[in-house]
């Protein structure tokens, strides 16, 4: 069977590309390679960082591979967090410090000015090309967070297709049937499996 890396070790990325590509590849994590290095994330894009990863495997590994980086950009903002989403505030994935940072710098902006989206890239090298993959969700920022579900900017972030709630409202399947992330996996299974 055909052996594919996730650049990932997230057990649920994992699991879910896995129940969703079946029989046809299998898909292995950073950990089943032996892989503990840290991948450099250096591009000034989502999709640049995505290439970056995937190569990474490619070429110190020799898998096949595919990864995938996400954003958030907030028009009030100049389009900030961007690709330092993940460390906006400081260091590491303080998802707290980082909401609180977002809600400080936009007191005031009324809601018509508040909008956002979620981006994601998936990069995949298969038989030595690359093929990018790429989903996207609109939405607002709210003035507080709601809800405990999910992860990141969930609380904070409330996608304008659903029924006002955010994120972090939403169970798994209601989340991933119009996120980022779910549109640009679709995109690469589909790719994968045809
Ligand atoms: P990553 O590229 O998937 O690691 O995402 C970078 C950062 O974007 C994460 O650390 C989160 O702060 C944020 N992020 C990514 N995906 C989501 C999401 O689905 N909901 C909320 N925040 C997210």
């Amino acid at each position: 069977m055909n052996k594919i890396v996730f650049a990932t070790n997230n057990a649920h990325k994992l699991q879910e590309l896995r129940e969703i590509v079946g029989e046809k590849f299998t898909i292995l994590s950073l950990n089943d390679i032996d892989c503990h290095d840290d991948i450099p994330e250096t591009c000034p894009t989502i999709e640049g960082n995505a290439e970056q990863k995937a190569r990474f495997i490619k070429d110190n590994y020799g898998y096949d591979c595919f990864s995938d980086d996400t954003c958030l950009e907030i028009d009030a903002l100049g389009g900030e967090p961007g690709v330092y989403s993940a460390r906006y505030a400081a260091a590491g994935h303080d998802s707290e410090a980082n909401m609180r940072k977002v809600l400080d710098k936009m007191q005031g902006v009324p809601m018509e000015k508040r909008t956002a989206r979620f981006r994601t890239a998936v990069a995949l090298i298969l038989n030595g090309e690359l093929h990018i993959f790429d989903g996207r969700v609109e939405g607002h920022i709210l003035t507080e967070k709601h809800g405990d579900s999910g992860f990141g900017y969930d609380p904070i972030f409330q996608p304008d297709e659903a029924d006002g709630r955010t994120f972090a409202q939403m169970n798994a399947d209601e989340k991933n049937a119009i996120s980022h992330r779910g549109r640009a996996v679709k995109k690469l299974v589909e790719f994968l499996c045809k």
